[in-house]
């Protein structure tokens, strides 16, 4: 089975619908970085974090995107909410570190005090404050929801529901790779970038860049014209190209076993599921030793039975997932900074944040490698969260360091005024569509102004 249902090949793409020369300046200007705070960060919903970070009543976090900052508090009745992070008072801030646990928030400017639904409690000595409608003046809600164990938040008190925003296929298309019981393991890390947090997104949306900057990974990427898979789903989509030995038709039956065994070591699941893919690779294996697959096998179907037989014995429910899913890494975006590739069993997730200062020209990444493990073992082996402070200290895998030194020669090009506008080209596609839903939010909120 092959899990194509609501994808379409690029073949059937209407290329004439989406921008392929795109302004420069929106990577630079700071007008526009003013315009973009209103008009995507304010208004729409965001990652803020997963639920798990959260387990118990009282557990909170901070979560600031520009200079706007939130917190996310799970309640006494198990529900996260979000605030504004300033004191009802005299807007004060209440809570100053990344996280936290308690049973009520005490601002220490004058010791108002609220509960974890916001409630405002107690005010300081009631005999100098006069009347005052306590009722009125609990911390001021923005809505916060869950999906796949992430923590979304939004700055607009009047969102949409995060369902109707992310959409129907892609709740329905992440669902059977079980996110919510997955775990950050072996990276967890943000850093400051010197680049525009788009640049970010456009790098991570097309595998043209592959032949330039990770001439490694052309051995299991086929880049074949026409090859990728397209789901489109509101701002949001899936792309898949399949990963699979490149050339098949033409490389022998050893090469292409050769080919999984070299796999880079950014895919933990390949090593977990090698040596039962040897043995079942084995079996197939004359007398004389050489390989003879039965009919309909081949070296990508025995490296997707193998890892779903795998991933089943350590307890990964993967019956939703289709065989395409056990070896192909999709790669997801959801709007306007989420992006991922998953297959079953793991996923990388980098997101880029707006720089809290506002400067165009630079951003934060955070970049996490999750896994699937059994219950027991998640927070033994959970990443902790690793602010890198020293640029070039932190040891990322080779792609992501590729893509890191990439992005920002991107942005030291893009500076230059002389330069009016990029080019897309049709391999671009998730990026041509992620400027579509960028002009249009930036269009509906200059209409509204
Ligand atoms: S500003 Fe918070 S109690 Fe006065
Ligand atoms: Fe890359």
């Amino acid at each position: 089975m092959t899990q194509t249902q609501s994808m379409i090949p690029v073949s059937e793409v209407d290329f004439a619908q989406f921008p392929w020369s795109i302004p420069t300046n929106r990577y630079t200007s700071s007008t526009l970085a003013e315009d973009e705070g209103r008009a995507i960060w304010m208004k729409l919903w965001q990652i803020a974090g997963r639920a798990d970070e959260l387990p118990n009543a009282g557990d909170w976090k901070t979560y600031q995107v520009l200079d706007q900052s939130f917190i996310i508090v799970r309640g006494k009745d198990a529900k996260l909410r979000g605030f504004v992070n300033a004191c009802r008072h005299r807007g004060n801030v209440l809570c100053d570190a990344a996280k936290g646990h308690t049973p009520k928030f005490t601002c220490p400017y004058h010791l108002w005090t609220y509960g974890p639904d916001g409630d405002l409690i107690a005010v300081a000595r009631p005999d100098l404050v006069g009347p005052l409608d306590k009722s009125a003046h609990g911390l001021v809600e923005v809505p916060v929801d869950t999906a796949f164990g992430f923590v979304f938040i939004n700055p607009d008190q009047g969102a949409e529901p995060l369902a109707d925003f992310l959409t129907p296929q892609v709740i329905a298309g992440l669902a059977p790779y079980k996110l919510d019981e997955m775990t950050p393991v072996g990276m967890d890390v943000r850093e400051e970038l010197n680049c525009n947090w788009k640049v970010v997104i456009d790098a991570f949306s097309e595998g043209y860049h592959i032949i330039g900057v990770h001439p490694e990974l052309l051995k299991v990427i086929d880049l074949q014209a026409g090859n990728a898979m397209h789901g489109m789903y509101g701002d949001h989509g899936v792309a898949c190209s399949p990963f699979e030995v490149k050339d098949a038709a033409n490389a022998s039956l050893e090469e292409q076993v050769q080919a999984i065994r070299d796999l880079p070591s950014t895919f933990p699941t390949v090593a977990e599921v090698l040596p039962l893919f040897e043995q079942m690779i084995d079996a197939n294996r004359d007398a004389a030793g050489a390989l003879v697959f039965p009919e309909g096998e081949t070296v990508r179907t025995t490296l997707q039975k193998a890892t779903r037989q795998v991933l089943t014995a350590k307890g990964l429910d993967v019956s939703g997932l289709a065989d395409n899913q056990m070896s192909d890494n999709q790669g997801w975006f959801l709007f306007p900074n989420f992006f991922m590739t998953i297959r079953a069993g793991e996923a990388t997730t980098i997101m880029a944040f707006p720089h809290p200062s506002g400067d165009p020209n630079k951003c934060l990444w955070r970049c996490t490698a999750y896994m699937w493990l059994p219950e027991a073992f998640r927070t033994q082996y959970r990443a902790e969260l690793t602010d890198v402070t020293e640029p070039g200290s932190y040891p990322y895998f080779l792609a992501l360091q590729q893509d890191y030194d990439q992005m920002q020669r991107q942005q030291t090009g893009l500076k230059n005024k002389g330069l009016t506008h990029l080019s897309l080209v049709h391999e671009e596609l998730s990026v041509a569509r992620f400027h579509r839903a960028w002009n249009r939010h930036m269009n509906q909120a200059q209409g509204a102004a």
